[in-house]
């Protein structure tokens, strides 16, 4: 039988949802491997290399990454209750962001994190990552913490930010 697919909507800036801390996971079944299927079907569908689970209304501690974008399956990661445990360096690279299309900015970052997190199955794993890896790691992990990149960029810009999105919405193309 074929894989059925299901495609989460993303939400934009300024969903609640998106400024919420979410909740951790306690259950490790095969309802959350299904969701995590999900979230990276959804996730390929909207052209993204990364997709947190409060982006499709989920107020849950769940994120999944692939910097190759479906061309290496070993860089397909789902983390679960993720927290950065080791940072150094600095990197400042423009971002964006699926829930703020069209939006990029540079944002300084750490310039390699240590990640710890749990697998769909709730066992615990380390992941190191540097340049694309560490930004998606971090900027993903900040959605889980209700923050957003444009949270991470200087007042100014950020208000210019705003004043597209407020532009953008009033001619109904947001
Ligand atoms: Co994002």
């Amino acid at each position: 039988m074929a894989k059925r697919l299901k495609i989460h909507e993303v939400v934009k800036y300024p969903d609640p949802v998106l400024a919420k801390r979410g909740e951790a996971i306690t259950e490790f079944g095969p309802e959350l491997k299904a969701l995590v299927d999900e979230m990276f079907d959804s996730m390929y569908a909207a052209q993204g290399i990364g997709l947190a689970a409060p982006q499709i209304s989920l107020s849950k501690r769940i994120t999944v990454i692939d910097v190759s974008f479906k061309k290496d399956p070993e860089q397909k990661i789902a983390l679960i209750n993720p927290e950065v445990v080791e940072r150094t360096g600095k990197q400042v690279e423009e971002e964006g962001c699926l829930s703020l299309p069209e939006i990029r900015e540079k944002v300084e970052r750490a310039a390699w994190v240590k990640v710890r997190a749990q697998d769909v199955t709730g066992k615990w794993f380390e992941v190191e990552g540097e340049e694309l890896l560490a930004r998606a790691l971090q900027h993903e992990i900040d959605h889980l913490d209700g923050v957003l990149f444009i949270d991470r960029i200087s007042r100014l810009k950020r208000e210019l930010v705003l004043r597209k999105i407020r532009k953008l919405q009033k001619n109904g193309e947001w």
